[in-house]
């Protein structure tokens, strides 16, 4: 796995390996793109434990909780709630399907300009709803949304990066998705406490939605996608813009030129194309990658951990003000990423969070069975509260190292160019069809299985990280067009691959 150094330009930097301010300040503003999908995790968790909310929306499940027996697992216990969170998530694969071909066909930045515009209406629509009707309508508009932006935006910042930077570059989608979950938390803290708070907690997703959109509307679109449009001349002033006027674009332009004449020649349907024998791996990364991403638990603590926080016996304001912690905690985090992640590799980051996580994770589940047991119906001492608090920033850390930012990165970084926007969507449908079963299910879940919950997600961290080990090629620094040998020279998917490419490769070191 160590060898396989590509050599496209005749060394091993990739092409033009040079940070401009300007491909630095477009990959900010696209990474913008997250905002809209980490304002909506931090804000829908917030609004559904607001009491004139539920009042007014789920009267039925308000006067559930209010009666309630008292174990601490199941107060929150509601499938109708859930579903008010979830079903954004439904809209998205639905959009993210779509998405890869509007990617391939209008181009990587004006999908991020549709997704941006759908979800500014969405939230204008959730912020002045009246019934439950117009509250569903605005969340399904927010799906296609995230659908769109979420998978336009992780593939325009592998393609825009220079190769020897692409996962700092990539990080930063994370990165701003980090920032929107903590701006709607520290929202949701000041709103919680006014009678039309919530109205006003959904209404001003209108912001970032309008941020990225501009932002958006300023930057021009990868040469990649121009490429793949036929608009050549573009694509090389975008590419001189990118890699800074004295650099010599042209062996970078060339191979996209020829990757996309072969994309052309084979002119089929890429659904069908990313079946094939040797886009396997490909395929499995893209499926698994997102799969286990859910399975780390990261929403049941990003969606309910106001409601976690009260539940092992934080007041609400308290467990507003945890959440902000541990979002701050989380956004350092990836920062630690971005400067890590093009030195040493994603393979280590995801080995070390996976094994960090594990920790954490089966730790609180110790702590909370030892301390509350399966009869819920105590609460923790305030020491034991405060223990939970570090050991799930910790878990957060971890998170925001690995699996956070690295699965953005690794499916919008291994398929060919002909079938990117396919993968991508692909990627982010798995991602999205995971976290709605999960959310739709995670309070039943604790109710059932307690303090095991956290048992249970770090059985899967485990299986993850030893898959990760196994079959996760390392991409550091090869550029998109040569990563073909990746998997060439891996010991198990290189009997999927067809070795044309070899000619590009070095031998194994
Ligand atoms: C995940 C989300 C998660 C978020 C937390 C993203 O990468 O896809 O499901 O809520 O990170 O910050």
């Amino acid at each position: 796995m160590a060898g396989g150094v590509f050599a496209v330009d005749g060394n091993d930097r990739g092409f033009g390996g040079r940070v401009t301010a300007s491909v630095l300040i477009t990959c900010i503003v696209a990474a913008s793109g997250g905002l809209i999908f980490g304002y909506d995790i931090g804000i829908s968790g917030g609004v559904t434990t607001m009491e004139p909310f539920l009042r007014k929306f789920f009267p039925s499940v308000l006067k559930r909780m209010k009666a309630a027996d008292k174990n601490i697992y199941c107060v929150f216990n509601s499938q109708v709630l859930t579903s008010f969170t979830s079903s954004l998530y439904i809209a998205g694969l639905a959009a993210s399907l779509v998405a890869s071909r509007l990617t391939r066909v209008l181009g990587r930045r004006a999908t991020m300009v549709l997704g941006g515009c759908t979800f500014f209406v969405g939230a204008a629509i959730n912020g002045a709803a009246v019934n439950i009707a117009m509250l569903i309508l605005g969340r399904i508009l927010l799906g296609f949304g995230v659908g769109f932006t979420n998978q336009a935006t992780p593939v325009y910042l592998s393609e825009m990066a220079p190769s020897k930077w692409r996962g700092a570059f990539n990080t930063g989608f994370q990165f701003f998705i980090g920032i929107g979950v903590v701006s709607a938390n520290a929202l949701n803290y000041g709103s919680a406490r006014l009678e039309w708070g919530w109205r006003l907690s959904l209404g001003v997703a209108v912001v970032p939605a309008m941020i990225m959109t501009l932002g958006a509307l300023l930057i021009s679109d990868t040469p990649s996608s121009l490429v793949e449009r036929g608009k050549l001349e573009e694509a090389e002033k975008s590419l001189r813009r990118a890699r800074g006027v004295y650099s010599d674009v042209n062996p970078e332009l060339s191979a996209l030129i020829k990757s996309t004449e072969a994309m052309k020649a084979a002119n089929q349907e890429p659904f069908k194309t990313i079946l094939e024998r040797q886009y396997r791996p490909h395929l499995v990364m893209s499926v698994a990658i997102p799969f286990f991403q859910q399975l780390t638990g990261i929403n049941v603590i990003a969606f309910y951990a106001p409601v976690l926080f009260q539940s092992v016996g934080f007041g609400s304001n308290a467990a507003l003000m945890a959440s902000i912690i541990l979002g701050m905690v989380n956004l350092g985090s990836i920062l630690v990423s971005a400067g890590l992640v093009d030195r040493y590799g994603r393979r280590v980051l995801f080995l070390q969070g996976g094994a960090q996580m594990f920790l954490c994770q089966v730790a609180v589940a110790s702590v909370l069975g030892t301390q509350i047991g399966v009869s819920g119906k105590e609460t923790l001492s305030k020491d034991y509260a405060v223990l939970v608090l570090l050991l799930i920033c910790a878990y957060a850390a971890g998170f925001g190292w690995s699996w956070g930012p690295l699965s953005w990165l690794i499916p919008s970084e291994i398929f060919p160019l002909k079938i990117r926007p396919t993968g991508q969507s692909i990627s982010v449908a798995v991602n999205f069809a995971t976290t709605f079963v999960l959310a739709q299910t995670f309070l039943t879940i604790l109710c059932h299985f307690k303090y095991g919950i956290f048992l249970f997600y770090s059985g899967w961290i485990a299986i993850m990280t030893l898959f990760i080990g196994f079959f996760l090629p390392e991409t550091k620094g090869v550029p998109l067009e040569s990563m073909d040998t990746v998997w060439e020279n891996h010991w198990y998917w290189r009997r999927f691959v067809k070795q044309e490419s070899s000619a590009m490769t070095l031998p194994n070191k």
